[in-house]
């Protein structure tokens, strides 16, 4: 039977990579995110089923139309978010402060909380919540990687809430990953090899390193993994 997933923010970088990935394997896809006309362009690129939802995640009543109107959810990507401190000038005072951590809680864990939430009752029993955390939340990135460190707890609470229905619920934490809009294309060539040379591979990631470890947690080889944040990043920082 065809599988509908929805990948928030997958009209770029890894998103777009975890949508092609599942339409290539004959899914239905549905990638969101703000911008029509990346959207668009993204979906031209993907070979498949691929739809296209423009609204914000952190809207809730924009979710909530959405969720409205998606039907019968199988797979749920919450890849949306990035660092908006890469948006913003330094603070200069503590409202500054206030402000930059809470865009980077909204972009990060509200969107995940929001369309989680909101997509619940329409998730069929068998299915997979997969959300993109950080290296971030390990090795420390202001209030970007306190947000990533938030998603990997509230998971554990949302896998146990989704047991009973089999719904498994993971959290993916790359190391760099290239080719992404994450770094708003202002890094130099010196930049990118200081950001890939911490990896025991020797390379930076790619969006497909994470697609690949996306659809293995939403797929039947993976039924008893949840509640766990899995790193993909090369061995830049190694786990037990
Ligand atoms: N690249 C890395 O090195 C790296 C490393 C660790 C973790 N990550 C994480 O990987 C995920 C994907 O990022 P990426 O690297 O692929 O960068 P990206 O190309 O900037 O992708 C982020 C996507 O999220 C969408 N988005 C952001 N805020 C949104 C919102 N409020 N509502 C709806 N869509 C929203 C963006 O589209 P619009 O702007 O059009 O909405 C964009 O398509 C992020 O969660 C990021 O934190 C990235």
């Amino acid at each position: 039977m065809t599988r509908t997933v929805v990948v928030t923010g997958g009209g770029t970088g890894i998103g777009q990579a975890i949508a092609a990935r599942f339409a290539g394997n004959g899914a239905r896809v549905i990638i969101t995110g703000r911008r029509q006309s990346v959207l668009e362009h993204a979906a031209g690129e993907i070979t498949g089923n691929v739809e296209v939802a423009r609204f914000d995640a952190t809207d809730a009543d924009a979710v909530t139309a959405f969720a409205a109107g998606v039907g019968p959810v199988d797979v749920l990507v919450n890849n949306a978010g990035g660092n908006t401190d890469f948006d913003r000038t330094a603070p200069n005072s503590l409202g500054e402060v206030a402000d930059s951590w809470r865009a980077n809680y909204e972009s990060n864990v509200i969107t995940a909380v929001l369309m989680t939430t909101g997509l619940l009752s329409h998730m069929n029993d068998g299915g997979a919540v997969v959300t993109i955390g950080s290296i971030a939340a390990d090795k420390g990135s202001g209030s970007y990687g306190a947000a990533k460190a938030a998603i990997a707890s509230w998971n554990i609470d949302l896998a146990r809430q989704l047991g009973a229905r089999s719904i498994t619920a993971n959290v993916v934490a790359p190391g760099y990953i290239a080719d992404t809009e994450f770094f708003r294309d202002v890094l130099t060539h010196e930049a990118k090899d200081g950001l890939a040379s911490p990896a025991m591979t020797g390379r930076a990631g790619a969006p497909r390193d994470i697609a690949e470890m996306v659809e293995f947690l939403a797929s039947d080889r993976a039924r008893q993994i949840t509640a766990q944040t899995i790193a993909v990043n090369g061995g830049e920082w190694p786990t037990r």
